[in-house]
């Protein structure tokens, strides 16, 4: 992400600006919440790839600055939330916003800052305005599809990869996209590009989720990944890796692995420990790098058929790359 600092220092000042009038705002208990995950940082990619999105049409990228504080507040909403779907103690190497307060408090701070992501678009003329919302909107219900069926397939013995890839294409990847394109709406791009630029957005937010499900069971340690390390695993969640590992395994594997589903929480450490030695038997990690760098593969090809300045075509391509390669 070196690459891009500038663009991530213009993002952070202006998010800075947004995050200190929520300080004083009240009711706190509203606000406060909404403050501390936004202060947590996160890698901010989100608002990066707005910002690249309109760079690479050749418009400074100051103008996309609103549209990327509404990517990330409503990237912020959606963990908010998501943690309390899942359970999750901890985010961003902190304690979860329903762990630090409790699940009312999340739920309404979590819903302030998806309205003020909205909001943060009103800033922009009328015509810039529509468009911009009307993609942020079908984002934003895929998203929630996305979430629904992730919960669905929790409880399902049914779920195949291809039900997984398109829960993920709603869950994570339409928001990469539709980050992509609010940065190309902003510099008047044509349809096709923004269409290619979302495409490539597309592919790459899979394989990014397909890589945070492999980190979320392999990361070296929950203090560089900032979240629980197993955590899906504990959860019984239908990831890539468990689908994989279903549809690879023979008899004797099988049973294991339902024997493992079956293991409460206060079997954490067993649980976690079996299942990853399941997946090392058949070789799933390396399974799961190889779709990832697939749906890489088809984001480049993406890019490749923009038609605009080679050089930050170039840029791009090895921004995805490095974000591939990521260990948090
Ligand atoms: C977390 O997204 C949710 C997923 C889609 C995997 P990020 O990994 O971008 O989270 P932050 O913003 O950097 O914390
Ligand atoms: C997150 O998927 C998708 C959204 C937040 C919409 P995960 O549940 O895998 O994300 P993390 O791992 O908690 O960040
Ligand atoms: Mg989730
Ligand atoms: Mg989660
Ligand atoms: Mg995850």
């Amino acid at each position: 992400m070196k690459q891009y600092q500038d663009l991530i220092h213009l993002f952070e000042v202006h998010l800075k600006k947004f995050n200190s009038d929520l300080e004083v705002k009240s009711p706190s208990e509203l606000y406060q919440p909404a403050n501390y995950i936004l202060s947590l940082g996160g890698k901010r990619i989100r608002p990066l790839l707005c910002l690249i999105g309109c760079d690479l049409f050749g418009t400074d990228p100051s103008n996309a600055l609103d549209a990327a504080l509404s990517v990330e507040l409503f990237h912020n909403f959606s963990l908010i939330h998501d943690d309390i779907l899942d359970k999750a103690p901890l985010r961003r190497n902190s304690a979860t916003v329903h762990h630090k307060w409790n699940t009312n408090i999340a739920i309404l701070s979590g819903d302030a800052l998806m309205v003020k992501a909205f909001q943060s678009l009103e800033l922009y003329d009328a015509d810039k305005y529509k468009k911009l919302n009307s993609v942020l909107m079908n984002t934003a219900i895929e998203v929630c599809e996305g979430q629904q069926m992730d919960m669905n397939f929790e409880a399902s013995d049914l779920v195949t990869t291809k039900n997984y890839m398109q829960m993920i294409t709603f869950k994570t990847a339409v928001l990469l996209g539709c980050s992509l394109k609010m940065g190309a709406i902003n510099a008047n791009a044509n349809e096709k590009d923004q269409s290619l630029i979302y495409d490539f957005g597309t592919h790459l937010g899979i394989a990014f989720q397909l890589l945070d499900d492999l980190l979320d069971a392999f990361a070296e340690s929950t203090e560089k990944f900032g979240k629980q390390v197993g955590g899906d695993i504990l959860a019984n969640k239908k990831t890539f890796l468990l689908l994989r590992a279903l549809e690879l395994s023979n008899d004797s594997q099988k049973k294991e692995i339902n024997d493992i589903l079956s293991l409460g929480e206060n079997n954490a450490k067993e649980k976690i420990k079996r299942m990853l030695s399941v997946y090392e038997s058949l070789a799933i990690k390396h399974i799961c790098q190889q779709e990832a760098d697939l749906h890489t593969q088809a984001a480049i090809e993406c890019l490749a058929k923009i038609q605009t300045d080679t050089d930050k075509k170039n840029k791009l391509q090895q921004f995805a790359l490095d974000l591939l390669n990521r260990q948090i």
